[in-house]
């Protein structure tokens, strides 16, 4: 059958690939049982009281209904709260917030509202793979902007000309930036969003970690001036609040900017259930603290981690976020020409233990491997092991 000639460009995405050779790799029955660090998922418990407000609220017929957009108020109005508490940002509930199905779908969908068939936009590279897919989704001539380690992988917005700035119409980034697991600053939104003004082009800022940062803080673009006319920020429960599964996240942006989000939406969506919607409630209200009581743990998981790698010298940075290392392809296979997505195959295939190979998050990604420190700091540690036995 003939499909789609954008699901060619589309590809079939670093996870779906990871999750076939985890399969091929359990069907085998490998010599060690897998451990899975290829995914952002977490394997830490949400707020108990979350689970419980949306147990309680799961057997209301009204979660079993449709939930149109005047539904989703007390959540917005919660979101909204959120921001001035969290943030000191006035947000206005029923003109800026958004509820979303995952902040994956907000940035897989907001190109599709704001963007024509060939319109220039903007990404990093690497960057989120939804950054990228939304982009070609729409039909949009993609520019992607290089990070560098020498950087701080941190984008260079001298590298594009200020014509090339004039003709972008949408710009996404994501600081802390996941793969390479850096905080950023708010003096680079602050710069993103003075670009998004000057050029007048909309600047979309996805930020899953902001509670996550374990050195420095994590920027905010609704924190930099000019968002209320051409930025749109996403936010989700999956990482700090634990839910993943749930899908449930929101985005807070420019009126024009979530009532065109919400104009997409309303063809694909019915927004989630509003049993879900109570959890969600009750952790932006009650358990707002949460995300941080895991900095401890991951900040254990990434210490112990670090030390057993580079006790056999692999120079590998250390990250000032939560959840990932980003680790260098040791220079010897870099030397033999074996790439990320190869080595990453032989890891798995003779230690069992799934990484993320980098160029699946962009070109800029090749010499480097993404592992997600989701299992408990025992199970890293022999995980560590593990590739270190199959690295020698
Ligand atoms: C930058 C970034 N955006 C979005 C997501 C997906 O988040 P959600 O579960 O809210 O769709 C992830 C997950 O790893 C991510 O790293």
């Amino acid at each position: 059958m003939r499909v789609s000639k954008r699901l060619a460009e589309l590809g079939n995405g670093v996870f779906a690939r990871t999750d076939r050779a985890k399969l091929a790799y359990q069907q085998r029955g490998g010599d060690q049982p897998l451990i899975d660090l290829s995914l952002g998922s977490s394997d830490l418990p949400p707020p108990p009281d979350v689970l419980r407000s949306m147990a309680a609220a799961i057997e209301e017929p009204s979660s079993s209904a449709y939930c149109l957009e005047a539904g989703t108020a007390p959540f917005r109005h919660a979101v909204a709260d959120w921001c001035q508490q969290r943030f000191a940002v006035s947000v206005d509930p029923d003109r800026h917030v958004q509820l979303l199905v995952g902040s994956q779908e907000g940035t897989a969908h907001l190109p599709l509202a704001v963007l024509d068939p060939g319109d220039r936009a903007l990404h990093l590279d690497p960057c989120y793979p939804s950054h990228r897919g939304g982009l070609q989704l729409a039909g949009a001539s993609r520019i992607s902007l290089p990070l560098r380690s020498a950087r701080n992988w941190e984008p260079d917005f001298e590298e594009l000309s200020h014509g090339t700035w004039d003709q972008l119409k949408l710009f996404v980034l994501g600081y802390p930036h996941n793969p390479t697991a850096r905080v950023g600053s708010q003096e680079l939104l602050d710069a993103a969003m003075a670009r998004g003004i000057r050029h007048q082009l909309v600047i979309a800022h996805d930020n899953p970690y902001v509670d996550l940062a374990l050195e420095g803080e994590a920027p905010v673009l609704l924190r930099s001036p000019g968002w209320r006319d051409w930025g749109i920020e996403f936010f989700s429960f999956s990482k700090g609040w634990c839910l993943g599964g749930f899908r449930l996240a929101f985005a807070v942006g420019a009126e024009p900017l979530i009532q065109a989000l919400r104009q997409v939406k309303a063809v694909v969506d019915f927004n989630q259930s509003l049993a879900l919607q109570q959890g969600a409630i009750h952790a932006l209200r009650h358990c707002s603290a949460w995300p941080s009581t895991l900095h401890p743990i991951y900040r254990e998981r990434r210490d112990r981690v670090l030390s057993v790698l580079r006790a056999r010298g692999w120079s590998i940075p250390t990250p000032d976020m939560a959840l990932y290392l980003w680790l260098p392809l040791p220079e010897r296979f870099q030397r033999e020409g074996l790439d990320d997505e190869a080595l990453a195959d032989r890891l798995l295939r003779s230690s069992g233990v799934a990484l993320t190979p980098g160029s699946g998050f962009g070109p800029a990604g090749r010499d480097w491997l993404r592992m997600a420190l989701v299992r408990p700091a025992d199970e890293l540690e022999q995980a560590a092991h593990r590739l270190l036995e199959a690295l020698r």
